[in-house]
């Protein structure tokens, strides 16, 4: 296996946008997988499944053989641009539900995996240090508080500046879908007893990308 960031934690916190600038500082790909599990859950309303447990066979083949193209500037799966498609409050939620289906994450698990097989990577997820990549060279947990990542969440143009300044709304629907991730049973958010834990709130990312780079370099007994 080639050696792995993994940068774990809640959304909002600043993964997104530490991962792609860590990986564009190493030169490595960047893997952004809950782009993957919003792609599925994309496809599989799209194909007028249920997200519940009683379609999971079905969302599963979907998660093992549609083609997914994420890392680049655009997601697309099977041969649709989703780019902005999945970044809606609906997507929201549809992705928290089809990440509760053990089936659906044991396909897009093994898919991630297969990204060390050819070369070094960083991804960013809710699971990367605790279950895809349990040796992974470098784990970074990312936190910050509720507002700070509400506020963040809200002002972002990936999801839609229709959204900013409704804080409110935006912490009650974080709030929702944290509460999904940190209690389903299969693979819930948490942090890798061996992560370091980086607090994000009031930092800017320009700082945190210099310190996770920091931990890169040390970790991996560079410069
Ligand atoms: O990071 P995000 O908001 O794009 O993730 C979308 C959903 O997928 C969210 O509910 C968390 C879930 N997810 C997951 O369960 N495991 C991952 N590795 C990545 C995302």
């Amino acid at each position: 296996m080639h050696p792995v960031v993994a940068i774990d934690g809640p959304s909002g916190a600043g993964k997104g946008t530490v991962a792609r600038a860590v990986a564009h500082e190493l030169g490595w790909p960047y893997v952004d997988t809950g782009a993957m599990y919003r792609a599925v859950a994309w496809r599989a309303r799209d194909a007028g499944l249920s997200l519940e447990a009683r379609d999971e066979e079905r969302v599963a083949a979907v998660a093992l053989n549609a083609a997914i193209e994420v890392g680049g500037e655009r997601v697309a799966i099977d041969g649709h641009d989703v780019t902005g498609a999945i970044r809606t409050p609906e997507i929201d939620d549809a992705a928290a539900r089809v990440a509760r289906l053990p089936r659906v994450r044991a396909a897009l698990v093994a898919r991630q995996r297969q990204y060390a097989a050819v070369g070094p990577v960083v991804m960013e997820g809710r699971d990367i240090g605790t279950v895809v990549f349990p040796g992974a060279a470098v784990k970074v947990y990312l936190d910050a508080s509720p507002a700070a990542r509400a506020a963040r969440r809200s002002t972002d143009p990936a999801h839609g500046l229709s959204r900013a300044g409704a804080i409110d709304v935006v912490a009650d629907a974080l709030a929702a879908r944290d509460h999904l991730d940190r209690t389903r049973r299969a693979s819930p958010l948490r942090r890798a007893p061996d992560a370091t834990v980086l607090d994000t709130t009031g930092l800017q990312i320009e700082s945190v990308v210099a310190r996770v780079l920091e931990i890169v370099r040390a970790c991996l007994g560079r410069g």
